[in-house]
């Protein structure tokens, strides 16, 4: 990275939802060595305040709201205090979902409440968080939205079937918002992390599955979340200005679009 990319990067906000731990907080490591200033949001405050500090020790301007992105109150008092902070938003990470946490079962053992919340938080989520932020985009004539779905869809992954159905739809918004926001200079496009081994311990993928999952891989090796960062910051770039409304899937090879 030059120095005169790094001045340019130094006036953009990129806002990433659900920072405070795994990809999401690699993903404001990443952004925050190459100059961006940062808006961290996260539900997990006490979590979020700790990689709001890791970041500190980068030096980069960084501001923490704890906010839930299923619910309009939160986000639209979300949405003004980075307006009063930063006054605008270049880029938006919309990656806080309902994940790790989950228990793989059948489907018809999934409860309809834990369906509905999951649907909730990871569509309509990243839905409010676009229509917060996108007002902010507007104003200078550029924007970058990307939109966190999963390899997982592209498999037809089974066993937690809100999580993929709940994916393949952040994959249907991403292409309607590519043709609404295309002519206000806002790229709009998914990325598809296939497992990605973070911090955080969950049951979504065993010891076995994961064995399994790497030998379908082209590159048959564990996915770390480096692998993802630099694909998101292509996305968030200039370098990235004529793509929009894609699926990037970063799985080491596992599917083809
Ligand atoms: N890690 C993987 O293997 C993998 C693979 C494919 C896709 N993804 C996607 O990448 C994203 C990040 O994955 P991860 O492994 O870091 O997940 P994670 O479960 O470790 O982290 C999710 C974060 O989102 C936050 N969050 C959840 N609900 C929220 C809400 N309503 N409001 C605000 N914050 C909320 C959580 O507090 C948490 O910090 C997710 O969208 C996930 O679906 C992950």
């Amino acid at each position: 990275m030059t120095d005169s990319q790094k001045v340019a990067n130094s006036t953009r906000v990129v806002v990433i939802t659900g920072a405070a731990q795994g990809l999401g907080r690699a993903y404001a490591l990443r952004f925050a060595t190459l100059g961006y200033r940062l808006l961290l949001l996260d539900l997990n405050g006490d979590a979020l305040a700790k990689v709001a500090e890791e970041v500190g020790k980068a030096d980069r301007e960084c501001r923490a709201i704890v906010a839930d992105i299923s619910d309009v109150h939160s986000v639209q008092g979300a949405a003004q205090q980075i307006d009063a902070a930063f006054g605008r938003v270049d880029i938006l990470i919309n990656n806080a979902a309902i994940f790790s946490q989950l228990k793989m079962r059948p489907f018809e053992e999934i409860p309809l409440d834990e369906w509905t919340r999951v649907l909730h938080v990871n569509i309509t989520g990243t839905f409010l968080m676009a229509r917060a932020m996108v007002p902010l985009m507007r104003r200078n004539g550029w924007g970058r939205l990307i939109n966190v779905s999963s390899a997982a869809v592209l498999m037809g992954r089974p066993h937690y079937l809100h999580y993929t159905t709940s994916k393949a739809a952040v994959i249907g918004m991403t292409r309607s918002l590519a043709r609404e926001l295309g002519p206000a200079g806002i790229t709009v496009n998914a990325v598809l992390p296939g497992a990605t081994d973070t911090e955080v311990a969950r049951e979504t993928v065993t010891p076995a599955q994961k064995a399994a999952l790497i030998a379908m891989r082209s590159i048959p090796r564990e996915e770390n979340v480096d692998d993802v960062t630099g694909v998101v910051l292509f996305l968030a770039s200039e370098e990235s200005r004529f793509v929009t409304g894609q699926s990037l899937s970063v799985d080491g090879g596992t599917t083809f679009l």
